[in-house]
């Protein structure tokens, strides 16, 4: 089983790793300007009206800081977050006894909303609307509805696909927020910022040729810093220079453009076995022996952003970029 650095999703190393390299404040948060800049007013106006903020809705790719953000958003607001997620909801006591652990000005923080159930989401309105809670008691006959109050908290959904989203659910967020790729040289700044958590020396080429393989997201520069760190303490007394950089790089399989061999299957069988498509998702995956939920959430993200595939009504399709990359000819239609 080859190992997968690429890929966004977190692994356990990320997870008790990321804690530490988390930015605490917006100061600290690097990019992601025009989010930051409006979450910044809207707080500001919330703290001057002393009320909670609106609740607050981040989509977009895994790795690029909604977590983060969601915490920084309760330091700002004073208050504590509380964590929990869409599949960790499955009965309605389950979403009662965080909300009833909620204090005034707590950020309650819903990972993968998308994922909560219906009945639990309509549970949930009411909590956001009116800050109460009405649960059921007992069953048939005598069964009775009973309605806790709730202190005023701000709730913050992170999900990959606000497509999922109930409408309804949707609806009842003030702020909504979508998360965009970061750019090389904010990339670089990430990467600086961490090697100095990390203690390690990195030349300012060599991040700047990590930045570049990262695929626009914090969590792949960070664990890409770390393996090319582990490089660099075995060959080169843990100096990170750009040659080593790209030597470790290449040695991983990480592509100049940041690209895995899970996206080179999936480009290879997009125009090798499709003819460059169009070829239904279901097909994609099944042919490269991937979830499809994985192909739309982490890897064709990318893709599309950098221009090589396209989504279209009959299926995705290869671009002449894609081709190019690879170095084949774009097929006569
Ligand atoms: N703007 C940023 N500046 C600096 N570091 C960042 C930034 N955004 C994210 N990071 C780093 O990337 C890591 C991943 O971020 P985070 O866990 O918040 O992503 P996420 O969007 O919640 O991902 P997922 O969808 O998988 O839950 C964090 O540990 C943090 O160190
Ligand atoms: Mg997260």
């Amino acid at each position: 089983m080859e190992e997968r650095v690429v890929s966004e999703q977190a692994t356990t190393e990320d997870m008790s790793l990321e804690q530490s390299l988390r930015p605490q404040t917006f100061d600290e948060y690097i990019g992601q300007d025009h989010v930051k800049e409006n979450l910044k007013i809207f707080i500001e106006a919330a703290k001057m009206r002393k009320e909670t903020l609106d609740h607050v809705l981040l989509y977009g790719p895994p790795g690029l800081g909604k977590t983060t953000l969601a915490s920084i958003i309760a330091t700002e607001m004073g208050g504590e977050m509380r964590t929990t997620s869409g599949p960790a909801i499955e009965r309605p006591g389950d979403l009662a006894s965080i909300l009833t652990t909620i204090q005034p000005g707590d950020v309650l923080f819903i990972d993968e909303i998308h994922r909560l159930s219906r009945s639990i989401e309509e549970i949930l309105y009411p909590a956001m609307e009116d800050f109460c809670l009405d649960i059921v008691i007992g069953k048939g006959e005598g069964a009775r509805s009973i309605r806790l109050d709730l202190p005023p908290f701000t709730l913050v959904g992170a999900t990959t696909r606000a497509g999922s989203l109930s409408a309804p659910l949707r609806d009842r967020f003030g702020v909504i927020s979508r998360l965009e790729y970061y750019n090389r040289e904010q990339l670089k700044q990430i990467i600086l910022r961490t090697a100095k958590l990390l203690e390690t020396h990195i030349q300012v080429d060599a991040a700047e040729e990590i930045a570049s393989r990262s695929r626009g997201t914090p969590r792949i520069a960070n664990r890409l810093l770390r393996r090319v760190r582990d490089f660099a303490q075995v060959k080169a007394d843990g100096q990170i220079s750009l040659p080593l950089t790209m030597e470790a790089l290449d040695f991983m399989r990480v592509d100049r453009l940041g690209l895995d061999h899970i996206d080179h299957k999936l480009l290879m069988a997009l125009i090798e076995k499709f003819n460059g498509g169009p070829v239904g998702l279901e097909t994609i995956a099944a042919t490269i022996g991937e979830e499809a939920g994985t192909i739309e959430d982490v890897y064709e993200p990318y893709l599309l952003q950098i221009g090589f595939i396209q989504r279209t009504p009959r299926g995705r399709v290869a671009t002449s970029h894609a081709y190019e990359y690879f170095q084949m000819e774009v097929p006569k239609k």
